[in-house]
Protein backbone atom coordinates (compact mmCIF):
# COMPACT_ATOMS: atom_id res chain seq x y z
CA UNK A 1 0.00 0.00 0.00
CA UNK A 2 1.36 3.38 -0.99
CA UNK A 3 0.77 6.71 1.45
CA UNK A 4 0.47 9.74 -0.88
CA UNK A 5 0.62 13.16 0.27
CA UNK A 6 0.64 15.13 -2.92
CA UNK A 7 -2.02 15.49 -5.84
CA UNK A 8 0.75 14.83 -8.41
CA UNK A 9 2.00 12.28 -7.16
CA UNK A 10 -1.53 10.28 -6.44
CA UNK A 11 -2.18 11.02 -9.90
CA UNK A 12 0.59 9.79 -11.42
CA UNK A 13 0.21 6.41 -8.87
CA UNK A 14 -3.30 6.38 -10.14
CA UNK A 15 -2.57 6.34 -14.06
CA UNK A 16 -2.24 3.11 -14.54
CA UNK A 17 -5.46 2.03 -13.07
CA UNK A 18 -8.50 2.62 -15.11
CA UNK A 19 -11.01 1.33 -12.64
CA UNK A 20 -10.18 3.07 -8.78
CA UNK A 21 -12.55 2.65 -5.93
CA UNK A 22 -12.95 5.67 -3.34
CA UNK A 23 -13.72 6.27 -0.07
CA UNK A 24 -12.95 9.51 1.31
CA UNK A 25 -12.68 9.87 5.34
CA UNK A 26 -11.42 11.96 8.17
CA UNK A 27 -9.52 9.30 9.41
CA UNK A 28 -9.18 8.06 13.13
CA UNK A 29 -10.44 4.85 11.29
CA UNK A 30 -12.79 2.15 12.61
CA UNK A 31 -14.22 -1.34 11.25
CA UNK A 32 -17.48 1.14 9.61
CA UNK A 33 -14.70 2.83 7.47
CA UNK A 34 -13.24 -0.55 6.83
CA UNK A 35 -16.30 -2.41 5.83
CA UNK A 36 -16.49 0.43 3.16
CA UNK A 37 -12.83 -0.16 1.64
CA UNK A 38 -13.89 -3.43 1.77
CA UNK A 39 -16.71 -2.91 -0.04
CA UNK A 40 -14.73 -0.71 -2.64
CA UNK A 41 -12.69 -4.01 -3.11
CA UNK A 42 -15.68 -5.85 -4.40
CA UNK A 43 -17.30 -3.49 -6.38
CA UNK A 44 -14.06 -2.73 -8.15
CA UNK A 45 -13.01 -5.86 -8.28
CA UNK A 46 -8.74 -7.67 -7.88
CA UNK A 47 -7.29 -5.04 -11.00
CA UNK A 48 -9.17 -2.00 -9.54
CA UNK A 49 -7.28 -0.10 -7.25
CA UNK A 50 -9.04 0.99 -3.71
CA UNK A 51 -8.29 4.33 -2.82
CA UNK A 52 -8.95 5.66 0.92
CA UNK A 53 -7.89 9.75 1.57
CA UNK A 54 -7.87 10.89 5.03
CA UNK A 55 -8.45 14.42 5.61
CA UNK A 56 -9.85 16.66 8.30
CA UNK A 57 -11.59 19.09 6.44
CA UNK A 58 -11.71 22.56 8.03
CA UNK A 59 -14.59 23.88 5.47
CA UNK A 60 -17.10 21.59 6.94
CA UNK A 61 -16.25 22.46 10.50
CA UNK A 62 -17.88 25.17 12.26
CA UNK A 63 -15.57 27.73 14.30
CA UNK A 64 -17.42 26.22 17.76
CA UNK A 65 -16.88 22.38 16.69
CA UNK A 66 -14.10 19.82 16.72
CA UNK A 67 -11.78 20.96 14.19
CA UNK A 68 -8.42 21.62 16.59
CA UNK A 69 -9.38 18.58 18.28
CA UNK A 70 -10.35 15.89 15.51
CA UNK A 71 -8.67 12.82 16.31
CA UNK A 72 -5.58 12.62 14.11
CA UNK A 73 -4.13 8.75 14.00
CA UNK A 74 -2.51 8.61 10.39
CA UNK A 75 0.25 5.98 11.70
CA UNK A 76 -2.38 3.45 12.99
CA UNK A 77 -5.38 4.19 9.84
CA UNK A 78 -2.32 3.32 7.51
CA UNK A 79 -2.27 0.21 9.00
CA UNK A 80 -5.64 -0.62 9.60
CA UNK A 81 -6.16 0.51 5.75
CA UNK A 82 -3.46 -1.71 4.69
CA UNK A 83 -5.06 -4.82 6.15
CA UNK A 84 -8.19 -3.91 4.84
CA UNK A 85 -7.26 -4.30 1.28
CA UNK A 86 -6.69 -0.55 0.28
CA UNK A 87 -4.02 0.37 -2.19
CA UNK A 88 -3.23 3.81 -2.02
CA UNK A 89 -4.00 6.24 0.96
CA UNK A 90 -4.27 10.32 -0.12
CA UNK A 91 -3.26 12.06 2.88
CA UNK A 92 -3.13 15.33 1.92
CA UNK A 93 -1.87 18.53 3.66
CA UNK A 94 -4.28 21.17 4.40
CA UNK A 95 -1.58 23.56 2.43
CA UNK A 96 -2.05 20.73 0.02
CA UNK A 97 -5.78 20.28 -0.73
CA UNK A 98 -6.47 24.22 -0.23
CA UNK A 99 -3.29 26.33 -1.38
CA UNK A 100 -5.55 29.37 -1.44
CA UNK A 101 -9.06 29.75 0.79
CA UNK A 102 -10.96 27.98 -1.00
CA UNK A 103 -13.47 30.54 -2.69
CA UNK A 104 -14.99 28.26 -5.02
CA UNK A 105 -17.51 26.21 -3.43
CA UNK A 106 -20.49 23.30 -4.00
CA UNK A 107 -23.63 24.87 -3.18
CA UNK A 108 -26.20 22.14 -2.71
CA UNK A 109 -29.86 23.17 -2.76
CA UNK A 110 -31.33 24.20 -0.01
CA UNK A 111 -34.43 21.61 0.40
CA UNK A 112 -31.67 19.17 0.79
CA UNK A 113 -29.20 20.59 2.78
CA UNK A 114 -30.88 22.56 4.72
CA UNK A 115 -32.92 20.35 6.53
CA UNK A 116 -31.67 18.05 9.58
CA UNK A 117 -27.89 17.87 9.83
CA UNK A 118 -27.91 21.37 7.58
CA UNK A 119 -30.48 22.79 9.76
CA UNK A 120 -28.25 22.53 12.74
CA UNK A 121 -24.92 22.60 11.21
CA UNK A 122 -24.93 25.62 8.79
CA UNK A 123 -22.68 25.16 6.01
CA UNK A 124 -21.75 21.48 6.60
CA UNK A 125 -22.92 20.05 3.39
CA UNK A 126 -21.33 23.15 1.35
CA UNK A 127 -17.61 22.16 3.05
CA UNK A 128 -18.64 18.29 2.47
CA UNK A 129 -20.16 18.81 -1.02
CA UNK A 130 -16.79 21.15 -2.03
CA UNK A 131 -14.30 18.83 -0.52
CA UNK A 132 -15.64 15.86 -2.10
CA UNK A 133 -16.15 17.17 -5.07
CA UNK A 134 -12.45 18.27 -5.26
CA UNK A 135 -11.19 14.41 -4.08
CA UNK A 136 -12.95 13.60 -7.16
CA UNK A 137 -11.60 15.33 -9.47
CA UNK A 138 -8.03 14.58 -7.86
CA UNK A 139 -8.89 10.66 -7.62
CA UNK A 140 -10.87 10.37 -10.91
CA UNK A 141 -12.72 7.40 -9.43
CA UNK A 142 -15.46 4.95 -11.60
CA UNK A 143 -16.95 4.11 -8.20
CA UNK A 144 -16.62 5.76 -4.12
CA UNK A 145 -18.72 4.24 -1.48
CA UNK A 146 -20.45 6.00 1.30
CA UNK A 147 -21.99 5.08 4.92
CA UNK A 148 -25.35 5.02 5.95
CA UNK A 149 -24.38 6.20 9.02
CA UNK A 150 -24.35 9.85 7.64
CA UNK A 151 -27.55 9.46 5.65
CA UNK A 152 -28.28 12.51 4.43
CA UNK A 153 -24.51 13.10 3.50
CA UNK A 154 -24.44 10.55 1.25
CA UNK A 155 -28.10 11.41 -0.17
CA UNK A 156 -26.66 15.13 -0.65
CA UNK A 157 -23.53 13.63 -2.67
CA UNK A 158 -25.40 11.15 -4.77
CA UNK A 159 -27.18 14.17 -5.96
CA UNK A 160 -24.49 16.57 -6.47
CA UNK A 161 -22.98 13.28 -8.59
CA UNK A 162 -25.86 13.07 -10.84
CA UNK A 163 -26.52 17.02 -11.07
CA UNK A 164 -22.94 17.61 -12.01
CA UNK A 165 -22.89 14.48 -14.47
CA UNK A 166 -19.86 13.37 -12.59
CA UNK A 167 -18.81 9.47 -14.22
CA UNK A 168 -18.77 8.36 -10.90
CA UNK A 169 -20.99 5.18 -9.31
CA UNK A 170 -22.05 5.31 -5.89
CA UNK A 171 -22.91 3.22 -3.36
CA UNK A 172 -23.90 3.31 0.42
CA UNK A 173 -22.23 1.19 3.19
CA UNK A 174 -24.76 0.06 5.88
CA UNK A 175 -24.03 1.29 9.14
CA UNK A 176 -21.72 -1.03 11.34
CA UNK A 177 -22.39 -0.68 15.15
CA UNK A 178 -21.07 -2.18 18.63
CA UNK A 179 -22.31 -5.75 19.42
CA UNK A 180 -24.70 -3.77 21.92
CA UNK A 181 -26.26 -1.61 19.19
CA UNK A 182 -23.94 1.66 19.39
CA UNK A 183 -23.04 3.24 15.45
CA UNK A 184 -19.36 3.16 15.29
CA UNK A 185 -18.07 6.63 15.03
CA UNK A 186 -14.92 8.54 15.53
CA UNK A 187 -16.67 10.73 17.89
CA UNK A 188 -17.89 8.15 20.47
CA UNK A 189 -13.62 8.30 21.28
CA UNK A 190 -15.11 11.49 23.41
CA UNK A 191 -17.84 9.64 25.45
CA UNK A 192 -16.71 8.24 28.43
CA UNK A 193 -17.34 4.40 29.88
CA UNK A 194 -21.05 5.57 31.21
CA UNK A 195 -21.92 7.74 28.42
CA UNK A 196 -21.19 5.00 25.97
CA UNK A 197 -23.57 2.60 27.86
CA UNK A 198 -25.95 5.62 27.94
CA UNK A 199 -25.39 6.44 23.81
CA UNK A 200 -27.12 3.18 23.10
CA UNK A 201 -30.67 4.68 24.14
CA UNK A 202 -30.46 6.69 20.97
CA UNK A 203 -30.74 3.36 18.59
CA UNK A 204 -33.58 2.36 21.21
CA UNK A 205 -35.32 5.73 20.54
CA UNK A 206 -35.39 5.10 16.90
CA UNK A 207 -36.51 1.89 17.06
CA UNK A 208 -39.37 2.64 19.43
CA UNK A 209 -40.28 5.78 16.64
CA UNK A 210 -40.72 2.95 14.18
CA UNK A 211 -42.44 0.54 16.01
CA UNK A 212 -45.51 3.33 16.91
CA UNK A 213 -45.48 3.97 12.96
CA UNK A 214 -45.09 0.07 12.36
CA UNK A 215 -48.03 -0.31 14.95
CA UNK A 216 -50.09 1.92 12.94
CA UNK A 217 -49.88 5.42 15.14
CA UNK A 218 -50.05 8.57 12.09
CA UNK A 219 -49.37 11.23 14.34
CA UNK A 220 -45.89 11.85 13.76
CA UNK A 221 -45.55 15.36 15.32
CA UNK A 222 -46.99 13.85 18.56
CA UNK A 223 -44.51 10.96 18.13
CA UNK A 224 -41.60 12.96 17.26
CA UNK A 225 -42.10 14.99 20.39
CA UNK A 226 -42.53 12.03 22.65
CA UNK A 227 -39.19 10.73 21.11
CA UNK A 228 -37.21 14.57 21.63
CA UNK A 229 -39.18 14.23 25.29
CA UNK A 230 -37.78 10.89 26.60
CA UNK A 231 -33.96 11.49 25.39
CA UNK A 232 -34.13 14.91 27.57
CA UNK A 233 -35.80 12.86 30.29
CA UNK A 234 -32.79 10.77 30.19
CA UNK A 235 -30.13 14.11 30.05
CA UNK A 236 -29.96 14.38 26.29
CA UNK A 237 -30.02 17.72 24.42
CA UNK A 238 -31.75 16.35 21.12
CA UNK A 239 -31.91 18.37 17.86
CA UNK A 240 -33.94 16.44 16.32
CA UNK A 241 -35.63 12.88 16.18
CA UNK A 242 -37.73 12.19 13.03
CA UNK A 243 -38.95 9.52 10.36
CA UNK A 244 -38.61 10.95 6.79
CA UNK A 245 -38.93 9.05 3.20
CA UNK A 246 -35.47 7.99 1.81
CA UNK A 247 -35.59 9.36 -1.48
CA UNK A 248 -35.11 13.07 -0.08
CA UNK A 249 -35.53 12.77 3.19
CA UNK A 250 -39.13 14.77 3.08
CA UNK A 251 -42.04 14.20 5.25
CA UNK A 252 -42.78 10.53 5.72
CA UNK A 253 -45.40 9.35 3.40
CA UNK A 254 -47.44 6.18 3.70
CA UNK A 255 -46.38 3.63 1.09
CA UNK A 256 -42.91 4.86 0.43
CA UNK A 257 -39.61 3.74 2.07
CA UNK A 258 -39.02 5.99 5.02
CA UNK A 259 -36.08 6.21 7.69
CA UNK A 260 -36.07 7.05 11.22
CA UNK A 261 -33.02 9.71 12.08
CA UNK A 262 -32.05 11.71 15.17
CA UNK A 263 -28.94 13.89 16.18
CA UNK A 264 -28.35 14.40 19.96
CA UNK A 265 -25.95 15.72 22.52
CA UNK A 266 -24.82 13.55 25.22
CA UNK A 267 -22.65 15.85 27.39
CA UNK A 268 -20.07 17.44 25.06
CA UNK A 269 -20.72 15.14 22.27
CA UNK A 270 -23.11 15.08 19.03
CA UNK A 271 -23.93 11.55 18.23
CA UNK A 272 -26.61 11.38 14.87
CA UNK A 273 -27.82 7.51 13.85
CA UNK A 274 -30.62 6.71 11.78
CA UNK A 275 -32.37 2.96 10.82
CA UNK A 276 -34.47 2.59 7.57
CA UNK A 277 -37.66 0.88 8.18
CA UNK A 278 -38.07 -2.27 6.08
P1 LIG B 1 -15.94 10.36 8.26
O1 LIG B 1 -16.82 10.78 9.37
O2 LIG B 1 -14.53 9.98 8.55
O3 LIG B 1 -16.65 9.15 7.54
C1 LIG B 1 -16.08 8.58 6.38
C2 LIG B 1 -17.08 7.59 5.79
O4 LIG B 1 -17.32 6.54 6.73
C3 LIG B 1 -18.45 8.25 5.52
O5 LIG B 1 -18.97 7.77 4.28
C4 LIG B 1 -19.29 7.75 6.69
O6 LIG B 1 -20.67 7.71 6.42
C5 LIG B 1 -18.71 6.37 6.90
N1 LIG B 1 -18.99 5.84 8.25
C6 LIG B 1 -18.79 6.45 9.45
N2 LIG B 1 -19.22 5.66 10.46
C7 LIG B 1 -19.72 4.53 9.89
C8 LIG B 1 -20.31 3.33 10.40
N3 LIG B 1 -20.49 3.12 11.71
N4 LIG B 1 -20.70 2.38 9.51
C9 LIG B 1 -20.52 2.56 8.16
N5 LIG B 1 -19.96 3.67 7.62
C10 LIG B 1 -19.57 4.64 8.47
O7 LIG B 1 -18.06 11.54 6.51
C11 LIG B 1 -16.94 12.07 6.52
O8 LIG B 1 -15.87 11.52 7.15
C12 LIG B 1 -16.66 13.38 5.80
O9 LIG B 1 -17.82 14.17 5.79
C13 LIG B 1 -16.16 13.17 4.34
C14 LIG B 1 -17.21 12.48 3.46
C15 LIG B 1 -14.85 12.38 4.33
C16 LIG B 1 -15.86 14.57 3.71
O10 LIG B 1 -14.93 15.27 4.46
Amino acid sequence: MQVIHTIAALREALAPHAARGFVPTMGNLHDGHLALVKQARELVGPQGAVVASIFVNRLQFAPHEDFDTYPRTLERDCELLAAAGCDVVFAPSEKELYPEPQGYKVQPPTELADILEGHFRPGFFTGVCTVVHKLFNIVQPTLAVFGKKDYQQLMVLRRMTAQMALPIAIHGGETRRSAEGLALSSRNGYLSEAEKVEALRLSRTLKALIARWQAGERDLAAMEADAMQALREAGWAPDYVTLRRQHDLGAAVEGQPLVALAAARLGTTRLIDNLEVS
